[in-house]
């Protein structure tokens, strides 16, 4: 895929309803010829948008101002390149905890959860979310900041609520950095 279509691809789909300012950004670089161009040299993994932004935002470059933007990578651009070919991002999205869910909530408790590849562990903290099914009233820890809305298709088996929400945290003990129990989850099958 060339560089124009990966950035506007990103645009479109990853960054359209999450981030504007992300997709104002990769929509501005997939219309620039000399930004193509340059990014188009990378080795392929690394002409990543998100990789790129984050690199821009790492070094201090505005990002809230396209055409300030245009001008900063390209008067910075060994900067930018040697820290997209240096560094990686590290993406975790506990979003995924709400398709996951019906499998941890149909098993018997305590259940203990590895990931291989967690990044900063979010998806490790199932018990610590609200969630809301196809617009139903949202269940989980009533002091949690974050609630996961979730579409559903086909015949899931949709996790429902346990008991009141306590507000009390849901996971009782962490093993690790990698690990963590859930022995009272407000949820089951
Ligand atoms: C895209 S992130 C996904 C994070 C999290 N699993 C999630 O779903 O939100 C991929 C993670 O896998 C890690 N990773 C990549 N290759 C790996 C490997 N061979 N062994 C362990 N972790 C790896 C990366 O460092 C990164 O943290």
């Amino acid at each position: 895929m060339g560089t124009a279509e990966l950035y506007r691809r990103f645009a479109a789909r990853e960054a359209r309803g999450n981030s504007p300012r992300y997709e104002a950004l990769a929509e501005q670089i997939a219309e620039d010829d000399e930004l193509t161009s340059l990014i188009g040299r990378l080795p392929d993994p690394e002409r990543q948008p998100n990789l790129l932004l984050a690199a821009v935002r790492f070094l201090g470059g505005p990002t809230d101002a396209p055409d300030a933007f245009r001008t900063w990578v390209r008067d910075h651009w060994d900067e930018v390149r040697e820290t997209v070919l240096t560094r990686r991002t590290q993406t975790n999205e506990p979003g995924r905890c709400a398709t996951l869910l019906p499998l941890p909530a149909s098993l018997p408790r305590p259940l203990a959860l590895i990931e291989v590849g967690a990044s900063a562990g979010l998806c490790l903290y199932p018990d610590r979310y609200r969630y809301s099914y196809d617009g139903r009233p949202a269940f989980g820890p009533a002091g949690s900041p974050v609630t996961l809305d979730c579409h559903t298709s086909g015949p899931v088996p949709l996790p429902r609520n346990r008991r009141p929400s306590s507000g009390e945290p849901a996971s009782t003990s962490t093993r690790s950095t990698f690990a963590t129990t859930a022995t009272s989850a407000g949820w089951s099958a």
